[in-house]
């Protein structure tokens, strides 16, 4: 499947990008999380042009990824839940900590080697 577009965010701070061709989806994933506000759960696509931007979010930890719309909503779906994930073992069970480095204005490294794209074949 090609991924384009995925992009790794707690709360409203993002911890991750990845953009695999030069399109505008970084600016149209922005106004798509400006869409879904607040902090349920959700598990949402919207399409736009020819393609699907897939929303996945749990416990406060929202992953998107923009993939053609003959992925289908699947195997799109399987990739957020594995990024997720990754996400929280390599952070740990306690996102609260992230929230709180976060707000103490740390930055988070992501090692490449820790990178959850990169089993995909991302970076
Ligand atoms: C992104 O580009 C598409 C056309 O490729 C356009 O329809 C859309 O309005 C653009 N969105 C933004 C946010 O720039
Ligand atoms: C989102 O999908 C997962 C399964 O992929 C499911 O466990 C969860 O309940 C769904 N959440 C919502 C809010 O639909």
């Amino acid at each position: 499947m090609a991924m384009l577009y995925a992009l790794v965010v707690l709360g409203s701070v993002m911890l991750a990008e990845f953009t695999g061709a030069s399109t505008n989806a970084s600016a149209v994933a922005r106004q798509i999380l400006d869409k879904i506000p607040g902090d349920n759960d959700v598990n949402i696509s919207y399409s736009q042009d020819q393609y699907i931007f897939h929303v996945k979010r749990t416990d406060g930890l929202t992953v998107l990824c923009m993939a053609d719309e003959s992925a289908g909503r699947r195997i799109p779906f399987a990739f957020l839940e594995d990024i997720h994930q990754r996400f929280v073992r390599t952070y740990g069970r306690a996102v609260r900590n992230v929230m709180i480095e976060l707000e103490r204005g740390d930055r988070l490294s992501l090692q490449k080697a820790n990178s959850p794209f990169q089993k995909h074949g991302l970076l």
